[in-house]
């Protein structure tokens, strides 16, 4: 599915507030994950966005360099996140092509309908290596640059001052909410999205004194997603999303907005949160 592209409105968040700034990105070519890459480069970020598909991981990595004049955006595809040895391989080539990774978007996520009894001991397995195991080598692999880059946002010891030099070493998970309840068909999804939110936590209070921020963003039925169009079917979409406590479901660029408020210097004091971007939805009792 090709991304939905977002314009991205310059009088929100103020141009340039990320110059200098390299995010790096699993699911990078994916819906979401794309249009919150654009969001960053617009703002004066470069990055470097990771994908299983060569072919759709250079197209929109050459797209999204596009939206601002001197962007640099590297696609890099064939990388398996269950496979640490390509992901370090490629947050090498970031650092050597771009000079950093401040921001790390872990969005790589595998999902399909299954109940638990047609779920296959290795369809369960498949789900938590892409997005539990894969959550982890992505923060492995980019975990050093991400310290890196926080000893320019750490606190002095000896004064106890925050240092000046604003946003640095901080990774965003992409969960969901499907775990907070109960979800028929989403066994698999909901025990590894669970895992996720731990991994962040521990990652906030581990490496805080070091700089680094961790949080989720965990979307909610979001517009234009394989996610949503594989869960919820185009007969009943228009009544679903009636019933939604805002009357509608989200836009990408909810989730751009999201991920901008995080590595932005606004949220700075931010770290082993979630941000539920689904506009109360996990509230009613009607799930997804
Ligand atoms: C039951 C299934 C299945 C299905 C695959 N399997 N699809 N079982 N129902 N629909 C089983 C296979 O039979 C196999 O088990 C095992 O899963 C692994 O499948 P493979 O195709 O060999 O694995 P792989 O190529 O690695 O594919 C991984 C995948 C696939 C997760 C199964 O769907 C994938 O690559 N997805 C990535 C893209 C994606 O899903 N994006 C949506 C993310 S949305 P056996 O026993 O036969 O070997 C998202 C949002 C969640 O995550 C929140 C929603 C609100």
């Amino acid at each position: 599915m090709a991304p939905s592209k977002i314009e991205y409105m310059s009088d929100i968040w103020k141009d340039g507030i990320f110059e200098n700034k390299v995010v790096f990105c699993t699911g990078g070519a994916g819906t979401i994950c794309s249009a919150q890459v654009r969001a960053l480069v617009h703002l004066g970020a470069n990055a470097c966005i990771i994908g299983r598909n060569v072919e759709k991981t250079e197209r929109v990595a050459k797209e999204i360099s596009s939206i601002r004049p001197n962007a640099k955006v590297i696609g890099i595809g064939s990388v398996d996140v269950r496979k640490f040895e390509s992901l370090k391989d490629a947050a090498e080539r970031c650092v050597k092509e771009l000079g950093a990774i401040d921001f790390v978007i872990a969005g790589a996520a595998g999902n399909f309908l299954a109940s638990i009894e047609q779920l296959s001991v290795n369809a369960f397995k498949s789900v938590m290596d892409i997005d539990i195991l894969g959550s982890y080598n992505t923060l492995k692999a980019t975990l050093p640059y991400l310290v890196e880059s926080g000893k320019k946002h750490r606190v002095d010891s000896e004064t106890l001052d925050p240092s000046p030099s604003g946003t640095g070493g901080r990774i965003i998970f992409v969960s969901a909410t499907l775990h907070y309840r109960g979800m028929p068909f989403q066994a698999h999804v909901s025990v590894a999205k669970a895992g996720i939110d731990s991994l962040s936590n521990s990652v906030a209070v581990e490496y805080g004194p070091r700089g680094v921020t961790s949080n989720i963003i965990a979307p909610g039925p979001i517009e234009s997603t394989e996610g949503l169009g594989r869960l919820l079917p185009s007969d009943v979409k228009k009544a679903y999303t009636r019933s939604q406590p805002l009357g509608r479901v989200g836009h990408v660029r909810d989730i751009a907005d999201a991920t901008v408020y995080l590595f932005s210097d606004s949220g700075s004091y931010v770290s082993g949160q979630t941000l539920v971007v689904d506009g109360a939805q996990w509230r009613t009792s009607g799930g997804i």
